[in-house]
């Protein structure tokens, strides 16, 4: 199947490296979809470039008692200081469901970013992701490039 023209940034935060993990899996995945994809540690991303991006998929585990860690809030903010309805976006995390408020990190972005942007899906995962995660890695992408398909034509 032909690649979709489509510039796609995939940012996240990890400590332990769960989140890390679902973003690997997520960029090979993104890979066989979309022609121009690049990965970025939330420290490396050009967040004044945001609006270059077609799509993008937001990452983080969740902190404290369900808080979006510190090195999360700047992307929070970019997205949420100006209105970015023609960027498709999904977000994506790992948590403890040990916790009250399990990925509270991944719904707050998700509240945000449905006002500011064109969410398409949301991905939660329990810790590491295991096999039958695979699939929810590669639906979550699929429902990115169903919505980024009517806005290139
Ligand atoms: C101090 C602390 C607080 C946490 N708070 C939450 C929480 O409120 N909700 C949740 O789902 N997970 C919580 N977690 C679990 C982490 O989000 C989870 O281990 C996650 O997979 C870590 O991601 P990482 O490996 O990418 O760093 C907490 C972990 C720690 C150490």
């Amino acid at each position: 199947m032909a690649l979709m023209n489509c510039k796609l940034a995939i940012v996240y935060s990890s400590v332990t490296g769960n989140t890390e993990e679902v973003a690997s899996i997520l960029y090979t995945a993104s890979k066989q979809n979309f022609t121009d994809v690049s990965l970025y540690p939330v420290h490396n991303f050009p967040m004044k470039k945001l609006e270059e991006f077609d799509a993008i998929m937001v990452g983080t585990y969740t902190w404290g008692n369900g808080e979006i860690p510190r090195e999360m809030v700047a992307v929070y903010k970019a997205f949420e200081h100006a209105n970015k309805k023609n960027i498709v976006t999904g977000v994506f995390g790992t948590g403890d469901s040990f916790y009250p408020h399990f990925c509270g990190a991944v719904d707050a972005f998700k509240n945000m970013l449905f006002v500011n942007t064109t969410l398409a899906a949301t991905l939660k995962i329990e810790l590491t992701p295991q096999d039958g995660d695979l699939k929810r890695c590669f639906q979550f992408v699929e429902s990115i490039a169903r919505r980024v398909s009517p806005l290139m034509v």
